[in-house]
This record gives C-alpha cells, structure tokens and sequence, in this order.
C-alpha cells in the first residue's frame, strides 16, 4: 500500500482552483486505490518553524560539521519530523495558485524548512543528490492568467526543487485564466478536472 502526500497551498478553499482539481484527483485516486494513505499538509494551518535562531543555527551547524546544541537539536527535529512526511510518502501531489508569477509564500517557507542536507538531499563534491529518488509527484498550477513562459516562476521554481530532492517523475496539470470570468474559469477547471481524473489511474 502506498502512502501520497498532499501538500494544499490555497488559502481560497471553497473558491480554490487548485483544490477543486486536485479533489477531483483525490475522489478518482481513491476509488482507485482504497488501501492507500493520503496525508494532507495544509501550509495555512500546519505549524512551521521561523528559519532564524535555533532553527537557523541548526542547519549551519550541520553544514559545518558542528556538534548541535541541546536547543539547535530540537530545532532541527521539529524541522526533521516535517521532512519526514516527504520521505514518507511514495507519490506528491501539490496543488498551487500562481502569486506574482512565482508560489505563495508559505508553500516556499515550507519548502525551506524541509529543503535540507541529509533529510531531503546530501551533497558532496560531486554534487547535489537529491533523497527522494523513485516518488512519483503531480503539481496541480493555477493561474489567473495565461503567462508567458519568461514570467513563469511557478512551474519553473517546482520543476528546479524536484530535481533538487532528486523527484524525476513530475506530471503538471495547468488550470488557466480563473480570473477570465465564470465562463472561461468554469471550462478550464472542467478540462483540469477530467485531465486530473484521467491521471489518477496512471498515478
Ligand atoms: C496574491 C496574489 C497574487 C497573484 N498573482 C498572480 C500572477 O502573478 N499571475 C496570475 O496569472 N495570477 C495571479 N493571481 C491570481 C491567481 O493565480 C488565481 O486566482 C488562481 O486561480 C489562484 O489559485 P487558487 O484558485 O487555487 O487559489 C494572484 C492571486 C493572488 C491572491
């Protein structure tokens, strides 16, 4: 049985474009696949740790090769048991609104808290080697308009931090013009929705 991760980026909730496609992924997933474990992260009500004093000086701490103090330990744990649901999960799934052409700031305060070496990547000479290798991770991108492909930091942000956790397998679902009016938002939420379902049987 495997386990999916769904880390919700929308404050909109109700009125989410991002979240209407990503539960219609989620009612077809299940049905097709009720044994597995979804776990939900909602970036706007999950606690995360400010990246200064005791958190800040725990990542350093690492880098350097410094033994962590007792308090930098349980920074670090708490930034460690975040992380630890990335690791976790077989497949992600993401669903997110374009905000000034880039991601909404808690979904990358997120992303820093859990971006860390030796709980999400390792790097040595060599290189960067991401540590989530072999998940599968579906990112779900809703935008207001339709932006041109320089203005995108959206899906170009996602595409560079999955390849820096070492995830290979991406799949992207775009729901366009939601700020088009009813008309335009309603067509293309539909033709997210049956893209979203369609996948889920492949996911
Ligand atoms: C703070 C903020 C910034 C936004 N910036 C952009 C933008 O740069 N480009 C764009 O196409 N839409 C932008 N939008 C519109 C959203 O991308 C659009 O409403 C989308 O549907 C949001 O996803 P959601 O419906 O899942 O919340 C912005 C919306 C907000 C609230």
């Amino acid at each position: 049985m495997a386990t999916l991760l769904y880390v919700e980026s929308s404050p909109r909730k109700r009125r989410s474009a991002s979240i209407e496609v990503a539960q219609a992924f989620l009612a077809a997933y299940r049905r097709l696949h009720p044994g597995d474990t979804i776990d939900t992260l909602d970036v706007w009500t999950t606690p995360m740790p400010e990246f200064d004093g005791s958190t800040l000086d725990a990542k350093y701490a690492g880098l350097t090769g410094v033994e962590r103090t007792p308090e930098q330990a349980a920074a670090w744990a708490r930034l460690g048991a975040l992380a630890g649901r990335f690791r976790a999960a077989d497949k992600l799934l993401f669903s997110i609104p374009m905000w000034n052409f880039a991601i909404p700031y808690k979904l990358k305060h997120l992303i820093d808290v859990v971006s860390q070496k030796d709980l999400l990547f390792t790097f040595d000479e060599r290189g960067l080697n991401g540590l989530l290798g072999g998940k599968k991770a579906l990112a779900i991108l809703a935008r207001g308009v339709e932006p041109a492909p320089d203005w995108d930091h959206q899906r170009g942000y996602m595409d560079l931090w999955f390849k820096m956790v070492g995830v290979t397998d991406v799949a992207n679902i775009f729901v366009e013009k939601t700020l088009y009016g009813p008309d335009v938002d309603g067509a293309s939420r539909a033709a997210a929705k049956a893209e979203a379902e369609a996948l889920a049987a492949r996911f």
